[in-house]
């Protein structure tokens, strides 16, 4: 399934990622930021349900001056400690600033968004060979696309979406920018359980990976 899932994201087909049962027990449709389209912007809203969110590597968030929310909100007493998060008391969120466009209207909207998407994409990509002096002149925050930002050590530290879907692209080798969002059960409200999130796959011919099998192929594959 590995091969079949990079195959996809390569591709600029939506992958769907479950992350662990004794995680968030979710799955996050996932697609490379650069083929973002405002189809799949509003697949993502009406199938999928959760926040739409796009993933970024983290050396290269830092290079584009994108902290961790945690950080950057530090004057509040509200900003969460490790232990806050019930399914992994090891890590904070991944969350780092929502941003716009600025050639955005809204920023809300399936176009807005897909620009945001696409335009974070094309700024990792200049970050990634050498550097993007311009990134605060094109995005302004807040906005409507939630950013996150991937730990460095990716899977040897954090096994959230954010980790599982940016290894996925280094091992697909695209751009590390990925835009996610969580698959949510209409009629439950709840996280669309992993069998409901397996059928969708099969009925609309994506493919459904398990972050069991990336970490796997992961541990095999990182010291060669
Ligand atoms: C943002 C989230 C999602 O769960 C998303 O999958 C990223 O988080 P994580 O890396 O912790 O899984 O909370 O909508
Ligand atoms: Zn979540
Ligand atoms: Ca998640």
């Amino acid at each position: 399934m590995i091969d079949k899932a990079v195959k996809a994201l390569k591709d600029g087909d939506i992958v769907l990622i479950f992350d662990f049962d004794d995680r968030e027990g979710e799955t996050d449709f996932a697609v490379r930021a650069d083929a973002v389209t405002p189809e799949i912007i509003a697949r993502m809203r009406n199938d999928a349900g959760g926040l739409i969110c796009t993933a970024i590597e983290g050396r290269i968030a830092e290079k584009l001056g994108l902290p961790f929310a945690g950080d950057a909100l530090s004057g509040t007493n509200l900003v969460e400690k490790i232990g806050d998060i019930p399914y992994d008391s090891a890590n904070h969120s991944s969350f780092s600033l929502f941003l716009n466009h600025r050639d955005t209207f809204t920023g809300i909207t399936d176009n807005d968004r897909t620009l945001t998407a696409n335009k974070l994409a094309e700024h990792v990509k200049k970050a990634a060979n050498g550097g993007s002096p311009t990134f605060a002149e094109e995005f302004r925050t807040p906005g409507h696309m939630a950013t996150l930002r991937a730990n460095e050590r990716l899977l040897d530290q954090r096994r959230g979406q954010t980790e599982l879907s940016i290894a996925l692209a280094n091992i697909a080798g695209i751009t590390p920018c990925i835009t996610i969002c969580e698959m949510l059960d209409d009629k439950s409200g709840r996280a669309l359980t992993k069998e409901d999130a397996k059928k969708y796959a099969e009925e609309h011919n994506l493919i459904f990976i398990e972050g069991s099998e990336i970490v796997e192929y992961w541990n095999r594959t990182k010291n060669n």
